[in-house]
């Protein structure tokens, strides 16, 4: 039975928090490189985990889209074993607090700070042309963390940047501000060591921009499809293969046992078998990973009203710190 029960706060006083945009259906990089480590961390403190509405507003512009969007992330978060009896789990803009600690935030953030952000970079060299929402994101990024206090932040290698920004903007504040207090908590990133940069189908990071994405919940047919096109050298099925630059093995090694992956790079190594059917292991295992959370996500995508009262629950809880922290930077800069 689905249970919403409040979240444990004895002991367990790490604070813990990451967030995720809406802007697609979740992939095996937000899942290894973010969602199963955070899901792991929610026995280990205060998980705080939420749903980046207001960031993906930089990149999606339908709102039924953007609606559409936040729902599945939530059923998909949920499915894949995020407890709100254990995490606050929430929707970004339910807390607008975080909108108005990014103004007071910018007003110290200086300039080459962002220019330097890769991703930004990144998203300038695909020709997207920048607003400045895109432009201030890692400020917004940076009160996301703030305002709850954050001590721990799992993400993926490519938000590493972000949380020095933020660590940046905190140590900034502090020392503009605190008179001696640390008034902001300075954060520490946690990057998952196997998983910090899942390879999409081409090798490059597994990104929806890169339209090279294993969708975590692809349909069984959509999903043979994109494995069958990983991308691979062109040895002879009989010959021997080379494991250690293999996207296939980079892959099968996030959902296959230690010994299973070491059958696999024996038998690259061995020739007489071709690409296809090292494909089809790898298509196996992956099916076999999701399949109790695609059974969780269909009960989920049913219960629409429990998903959405678990959000506004989170919401409430998180908007308390949040108000905490917004009371003390205004006062501390003269609001
Ligand atoms: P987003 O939505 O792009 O990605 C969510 C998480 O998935 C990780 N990730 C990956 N990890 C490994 N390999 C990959 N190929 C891969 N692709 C994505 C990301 O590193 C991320 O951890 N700005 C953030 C959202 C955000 C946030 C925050 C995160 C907003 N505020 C505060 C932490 C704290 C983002 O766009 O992630």
């Amino acid at each position: 039975m689905l249970d919403i029960s409040p979240v444990a706060k004895t002991f367990a006083t790490m604070r813990i928090l990451s967030g995720i945009q809406p802007s697609g259906r979740l992939h095996l990089g937000n899942y290894f490189g973010m969602m199963e480590p955070a899901i792991r961390l929610q026995d280990e403190g205060e998980a705080y985990y939420f749903i980046a509405d207001y960031h993906s507003l930089t990149s999606i512009h339908d709102p039924s889209v953007l609606r559409d969007n936040v729902r599945d992330v939530a059923i998909d978060f949920l499915a894949c074993g995020l407890d709100p009896g254990k995490a606050v789990f929430f929707r970004q803009s339910d807390v607008p607090e975080v909108t108005e600690l990014t103004w007071i935030l910018s007003t110290l953030t200086p300039m080459g700070l962002l220019e330097r952000c890769h991703s930004y970079k990144d998203k300038i060299a695909q020709g997207i042309s920048p607003s400045h929402g895109l432009f201030a994101y890692p400020v917004l990024m940076a009160a996301d963390i703030l305002i709850y206090n954050s001590e721990l932040v799992p993400v993926g290698k490519d938000q590493k940047q972000h949380i020095e920004v933020t660590r940046d903007l905190a140590q900034k504040f502090n020392d503009r501000y605190g008179e001696g207090e640390p008034l902001l908590h300075i954060p520490e990133p946690r990057i998952a060591e196997d998983s910090a940069a899942v390879p999409g189908l081409d090798g490059r990071k597994m990104s929806k921009s890169y339209n090279n994405t294993i969708g975590i919940f692809e349909d069984a047919k959509a999903l043979k499809k994109k494995v069958m096109r990983i991308t691979t050298d062109s040895t002879p099925m009989e010959d021997p293969k080379n494991p250690d630059d293999s996207y296939i093995i980079m892959l099968y090694q996030l959902v296959a046992t230690a010994d299973e992956v070491e059958e696999m790079k024996a038998d690259f190594r061995k020739g007489g078998q071709g690409y296809g059917h090292f494909k089809k292991q790898l298509l196996d295992k992956l099916t076999e990973y999701f399949a109790p959370m695609r059974e969780k996500r269909d009960e989920l995508a049913n219960n629409d009203a429990f998903v959405e009262e678990v959000l506004q629950q989170g919401a409430k809880q998180a908007r308390i710190v949040a108000r905490e922290t917004l009371d003390r930077v205004r006062k501390a800069v003269g609001l």
